[in-house]
């Protein structure tokens, strides 16, 4: 066994720290940086050499495998921040240009010229690799402290990350200042200092750990690695601050762990100084098979991009009695929380693949739902903790969800609360004549208690994102040649209001004036709160009914603008408060300039992307079934259902490392 020394991982935590200006935005310094480096490798030597035990790890280098140690970070540092975060390629958009994107959508007029760049998008593994022998042994451990039993079956590997990584290279190599980020699992230290807080790091074994974070000689991207102990962060609900005590206990109840359900709970985590704040999330078994332009996951115009399979719909279920081995109890719950807190809906799940987050919004997620998120991981094994209310979540489709919710609750605030609340001498009180005012906006004649919506007028959404993407000089998703580049297609953003579908424009929409609206004088506040989540239909009503008054834009959500409409005089980041107060915070001193960062904050766009997801259970079949990719697939990942017995696990696993070999020869820069 080998251990990396802890000098060079110190050293290197504190090169991350600095990389966003040492190497995003510097790369003439690199000079420097090797000669640092050099200087920083003597050190280490010098610090072996000293050590003789561990020159004894270095003696066995050759014939063990190598681990990255590191020390688990204090209680303190292990409680989440409970800062949210502004998006910063948001806070560059200028307020003028931001006021017309909104508004109109289209990126012309006070955009003209507006320096707009490409996403930075860093891509983000988790991994582990289960025939460790460390790992094995920390298993069998908790396995047996539980009295339970777990497939091996999840734990296996055949090299996927590796091969996962070079399908990155070949095809998102182009992009600028991207890195890579994996997440693995660590284990008890062995040897000289043993102790709680010292852990070892499993490293995949065929990566030079040290090359790989300074990047590739061909280009590739750095490689840099964390691993579970560092990454979990304790969460509690907003508000509350956790003692040391709550920490401890909650780390000692839910590390080490060996479920990748627990470990995703956690990216939310992820260190800002050095992952980017666009991020793809992979699990090492998917693939990219085509060139990519980077606005196939993001775009500082559009935002994430999301895949979802419509034809999958999630209800709320908070029995628990869906399958605890897959991903059932953890969808079924997960939309039951999000249920609680943005009204009862059945939700679109989210193609397994390559998936796009913002890392900003998915931390603030996580503090949205901070219980329920703590307990994720009190799973040690997928689905192991079965104590009611406290199943997993499932971190990917709950984020995704609650990025959708958050913007239609921030486009039913500007309307109800920033633009007609707004306007009384009350304020934030809407009396009868004020909702004659909003029930004429929506389409409703006077006297009349329904409006109806039949074949929405034309959107010219895809228009528009062919030009606007033009004008900002940036990459269309959308291919000429599908075999060639990956060919994606925006089928709604967010720019054009909500869809209950998550599919395309609701092309109907009834709304009942009694039901929604009502003529009681009451505050704007209660009226957003039953549109936004007590009675979600009379919400995704309204918003079908605005958003068709124009070919783009939601100009008419939005609250007139004020003699200074700039964004200066809010507070930032503008959000709306985590947890639906009964009564209304303080109206923010220029609502209109909130309300247009608050809808671009969680702007986003649902997307198709040729793509396929195979779940293997014999060799034969791995070979049949990738033999029968379309060439216009973009996105694969060939999942390992293999029968769990010898002669099926060596054959399938000899099948798929031929295929992946053969797909992509070419070597990573720092590949041993
Ligand atoms: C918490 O996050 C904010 C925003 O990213 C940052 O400014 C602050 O330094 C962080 N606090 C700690 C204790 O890390
Ligand atoms: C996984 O662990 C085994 C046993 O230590 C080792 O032989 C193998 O190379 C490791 N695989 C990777 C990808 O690190
Ligand atoms: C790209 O995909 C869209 C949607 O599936 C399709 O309509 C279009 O024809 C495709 N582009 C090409 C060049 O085939
Ligand atoms: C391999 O798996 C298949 C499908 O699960 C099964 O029918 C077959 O019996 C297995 N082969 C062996 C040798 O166990």
């Amino acid at each position: 066994m080998a251990i990396l020394p802890i000098r060079s991982r110190s050293y290197y935590i504190c090169m991350d720290k600095g990389r966003q200006s040492r190497i995003r935005r510097l790369p003439a310094s690199r000079v420097a940086f090797f000669v640092i480096f050099a200087l920083s490798l003597t050190s280490v030597l010098l610090a072996w050499v000293r050590y003789s035990s561990l020159l004894t790890h270095w003696k066995m280098w050759s014939r063990g495998p190598v681990y990255d140690s590191f020390i688990r970070p204090s209680a303190e540092d292990a409680t989440a921040n409970t800062t949210i975060r502004p998006i910063k390629s948001h806070l560059r958009i200028p307020d003028a240009c931001l006021d017309h994107w909104v508004s109109y959508g289209r990126w012309d007029g006070s955009c003209a010229g507006v320096p707009i760049q490409e996403s930075t998008i860093d891509l983000v593994y988790i991994w582990v690799n289960g025939s460790d022998k460390y790992h094995a042994e920390s298993r069998q451990d908790v396995l047996a402290s539980l009295k339970i039993s777990a497939a091996d079956s999840r734990f296996r590997e055949h090299d996927e990350l590796r091969y996962s990584l070079r399908s990155a290279f070949k095809n998102l190599g182009h992009w600028k200042n991207s890195a890579w980020h994996v997440v693995t699992a660590d284990v008890p230290t062995h040897g000289p200092f043993q102790g709680d807080a010292q852990r070892l790091g499993l490293v995949p074994q065929w990566l030079d750990v040290d090359r790989a974070r300074i990047g590739g000689v061909n280009g590739e991207p750095p490689i840099y690695l964390y691993h579970d102990s560092e990454v979990f962060r304790y969460t509690s609900s907003p508000g509350h601050t956790p003692t040391v005590e709550e920490v401890n206990k909650w780390r000692q109840s839910v590390l080490p762990t060996f479920n990748s359900m627990a470990v995703e709970s956690q990216l939310p985590h992820l260190d800002p100084e050095s992952v980017s704040e666009n991020i793809i999330y992979l699990n090492d078994d998917q693939f990219f098979m085509l060139p990519f332009p980077s606005s196939a996951f993001h775009s500082p115009l559009y935002g994430p991009v999301f895949r979802l399979v419509t034809g999958f719909m999630v209800q709320g279920n908070p029995s628990g009695e869906g399958d605890s081995g897959g991903e059932w109890r953890s969808l079924g719950w997960s939309s039951h929380v999000l249920d609680q807190r943005f009204g009862i809906r059945a939700r679109a799940y989210v193609a397994h693949n390559a998936r796009s987050f913002s890392l900003p919004l998915l931390h603030e997620a996580a503090l949205t739902f901070g219980d329920a998120f703590a307990l994720t991981p009190m799973s040690r094994f997928r689905g192991s903790h079965s104590v009611s209310g406290e199943y997993e979540i499932n971190t990917i489709y709950l984020a995704t969800h609650f990025v959708m919710e958050r913007h239609r609750e921030a486009l039913l605030w500007s309307w109800v609360v920033g633009k007609w609340g707004g306007m009384g001498d009350g304020g934030g009180v809407l009396d009868r004549n004020t909702k004659d005012g909003m029930w004429a906006e929506i389409g409703g004649r006077h006297g009349e208690e329904e409006v109806k919506m039949r074949r929405s007028s034309g959107r010219t959404t895809n228009e528009d994102v062919a030009f606007n993407m033009r004008s900002a000089g940036l990459a269309q998703p959308r291919s000429e040649d599908p075999e060639k580049q990956a060919n994606t297609t925006y089928l709604f953003v967010s720019n054009d209001g909500f869809t209950p579908n998550y599919m395309s424009r609701p092309e109907e929409a009834t709304i009942s004036r009694n039901d929604c609206m009502g003529s009681e004088t009451e505050t704007a506040w209660a009226v957003f709160r039953r549109l936004a989540a007590e009675k979600p239909h009379c919400g995704d009503a309204v918003i079908a009914l605005l958003a068709n008054a124009a070919p783009n834009g939601l100009s008419i959500f939005l609250p007139p603008p004020s003699p200074s409409s700039s964004s200066s005089d809010i507070p930032m980041p503008a959000v709306l408060p985590l947890i639906m107060p009964s009564s209304p915070p303080p109206l923010p001193q220029n609502s209109r300039a909130f309300a247009l960062r608050l809808i671009h904050r969680y702007a986003y766009t649902i997307a198709e992307t040729p793509s396929e997801f195979f779940g293997v259970e014999t060799g034969e079949q791995a070979m049949w079934y990738l033999s029968w990719v379309r060439p216009d697939t973009a996105l694969l990942c060939v999942n390992d259902d293999l029968a769990d017995d010898a002669w099926n696990v060596t054959q399938g696993s000899a099948q798929l490392q031929q295929w992946f070999q053969s797909k992509w020869p070419d070597k990573l820069a720092y590949e041993i």
